[in-house]
């Protein structure tokens, strides 16, 4: 700590530790993207979780709506902190008609700008500095600084596998892993608070049948650990019955939400996140929600959410959107018929590879493995490895480093960030690429 610092030691460690180490490369690859015609030799970054494929149709769906219903007065003023009551009425209702496929109560409903708020105030309300998250390996790094920038708290990443190719029937995390990680966090004198389960999984793309999580909400509220459930890509589906598809899912799992477990168990401990920005493509409007029958939670929440609300014009033009079901209900299934072109366009360039994939079921990714090419398991030879894809090809992926896998040389793929041609152009130079390297 340096002391007479202008800043206080908390802003000094922060100054100190960057939100994402792929950022930098990301921002530089954005100033050269590819383009078909006018930038053929430019970048494709796939690194940053977007979904750029529906957006044409919901920005026209927006521009429509908005130049046809005046702004109502309530917009230019301040609301509940927790949401306005007519917008959270409206995100119950699409809660109940095309997320969790049961009632929700707008009043258990909460809204901050994006999940990373969400997540920010809920470890908040729950944890003490030091108590321990859990969030099965590998996983979305960016929970370690959310549930510590602020709250202190500390990211446990629970290992259930080494090789990619133990993915091939779904997510492993059982109950025996949860002893263990209890086990492991006692005996360094620490709480085991919260258990973070992403469903659809990033970088997995794996999916958590119903009877997994009915133990893990069971094991966790016998243990008074917070089971938190966060359904941000529960509507980016991949069709796993695609006839070039369907050979890669041997068990049928479809989705089924969290929130039906919830309003079953009726628990303080059961809590359920989800967000606008990957389903809807519309991470710049920020738009976040939890769910949660603990009262208690709530009423923290509606006090502490005055920094994070959402902005009165977002949730009227998304109040909308929601109105109208039958383009709910459109969007919802060309979103996934175009995931599901770009996800396959990827597992084609892969299988001609024979590079092993973790096979996803829903999120925007496909979590793939390059260890081939390091000569040793070290965090800087995967690091070289990224790096030199990135100058060779221009495509950025996401490095393993944090999302807290023991195997390096694993890669997240997003593959929503292009049209599925361009995305085939970069899959082009991926082949080449690993062919490259397998000669040299
Ligand atoms: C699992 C998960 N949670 C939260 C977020 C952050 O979402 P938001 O942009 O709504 O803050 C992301 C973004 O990649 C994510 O993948």
């Amino acid at each position: 700590m340096i002391l007479n610092s202008p800043l206080s030691q908390r802003g000094q460690t922060a100054s100190q530790s960057v939100l994402r180490i792929d950022f930098e490369a990301y921002f530089e690859a954005i100033k050269n993207l590819y383009h078909p015609t006018e930038n053929p030799n430019g970048t494709f970054p796939l690194n940053v979780a977007e979904n750029k494929l529906s957006w044409p149709m919901l920005r026209s769906h927006i521009e429509h709506l908005t130049c046809e219903h005046d702004i109502p007065d309530w917009v230019a003023n301040y609301t509940n902190s927790t949401g306005s009551p007519s917008f959270r009425e409206k995100v119950a209702s699409f809660y109940s008609e095309f997320l969790t496929h049961c009632e929700v109560n707008p009043e258990h409903l909460a809204l901050s700008a994006g999940a990373t708020s969400v997540i920010d105030l809920t470890s908040w309300i729950l944890g003490e500095p030091g108590d321990v998250a859990v969030f099965p390996s590998p996983c979305y790094p960016v929970y370690k600084q959310d549930i510590q920038n602020k709250s202190g708290m500390e990211r446990y990443d629970l290992i259930t596998h080494h090789n990619i190719e133990d993915l091939a029937n779904g997510p492993l995390l059982n109950i025996k892993h949860l002893e263990a990680a209890l086990k492991d966090i006692e005996s360094q004198g620490k709480r085991f608070r919260l258990l973070v389960i992403t469903n659809p999984d990033n970088p997995t793309g794996g999916m958590y049948s119903q009877s997994k999580l009915n133990g893990f909400s069971d094991w966790c509220i016998s243990h008074n650990i917070h089971l938190i459930v966060n359904e941000i890509y529960s509507l980016s589906l991949i069709n796993t019955q695609h006839p070039e598809l369907k050979d890669d899912y041997p068990t049928p799992t479809s989705f089924y939400s969290f929130a039906n477990i919830m309003q079953q168990r009726q628990s303080e401990y059961l809590h359920h996140w989800y967000a606008l920005s990957k389903d809807f493509g519309a991470s710049g409007f920020r738009v976040g929600m939890v769910y949660s029958l603990n009262k208690t939670f709530l009423e923290a929440y509606n006090n502490l959410n005055g920094p994070s609300m959402v902005s009165n014009y977002t949730q009227w033009m998304f109040e909308l959107v929601f109105s109208d079901e039958d383009f709910i209900e459109k969007y919802i299934q060309n979103n996934q018929k175009l995931l599901t072109e770009n996800y396959l366009t990827v597992i084609k360039a892969l299988r001609e590879l024979q590079v092993s994939y973790a096979p996803a079921r829903g999120s925007l990714f496909v979590w793939l493995d390059l260890s081939e090419f390091l000569k040793e398991n070290t965090q800087e030879l995967e690091t070289e490895l990224w790096n030199d894809l990135y100058k060779q090809t221009g495509i950025l992926l996401t490095p393993g480093n944090g999302f807290g896998h023991t195997q390096h040389g694993q890669f997240r793929l997003v593959h929503s960030c292009f049209p599925q041609k361009e995305l085939e152009v970069a899959m082009k130079r991926f082949v080449q690429f690993v062919e490259n390297k397998r000669k040299a």
